[in-house]
């Protein structure tokens, strides 16, 4: 996902773009407006977590870009493009590094493992929305 902030900024032309020329494939993309239920839900495993309803705040506070990337060993190589969730210590050449203001305005969302790509790119998209 791109964050709400980020897409605000005009950002996501420039963060697809570090995406593509790292390799991956876009199998579905689309911009939407998560409802606070929604948004409730997708971050459910963070529920107990002191930041959870700021969480969900922010990535109900506008537009967000969702899309589903393919490649070889994906959710570790997206998360090493992406960097560290504080931006603050991100690695230089990071998307966070180049497009994040703070923890919660970080830029983007990846998934932390196959299992939960598999469950988040069903909760945004169907079957017959992917390439
Ligand atoms: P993400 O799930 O969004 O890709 O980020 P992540 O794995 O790097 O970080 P995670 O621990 O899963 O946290 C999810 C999102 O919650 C916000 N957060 N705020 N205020 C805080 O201490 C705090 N910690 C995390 C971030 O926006 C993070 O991306
Ligand atoms: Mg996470």
């Amino acid at each position: 996902m791109i964050k709400p902030a980020a897409y605000q900024n005009m950002y996501a032309g420039k963060i697809l773009d570090m995406i593509l020329s790292n390799g991956f494939r876009i199998a579905a993309i689309k911009v939407l407006n998560l409802t606070s239920a929604q948004a409730a839900k997708f971050y459910e495993v963070h529920k107990e977590r002191p930041f959870y309803n700021d969480l969900v705040k922010s990535m109900t506070s506008g537009t967000i870009l969702a899309a589903i990337l393919e490649k070889e060993n994906a959710v570790e190589d997206y998360r090493t493009l992406i960097g560290a969730t504080n931006p603050a210590n991100a690695a230089e050449g990071t998307i966070r590094k180049y497009f994040g203001e703070s923890v919660e305005k970080n830029a983007v969302h990846g998934s932390d493992s196959d299992e939960n790509a598999i469950i988040e790119a069903s909760f945004f998209f169907a079957e017959l929305d992917r390439v």
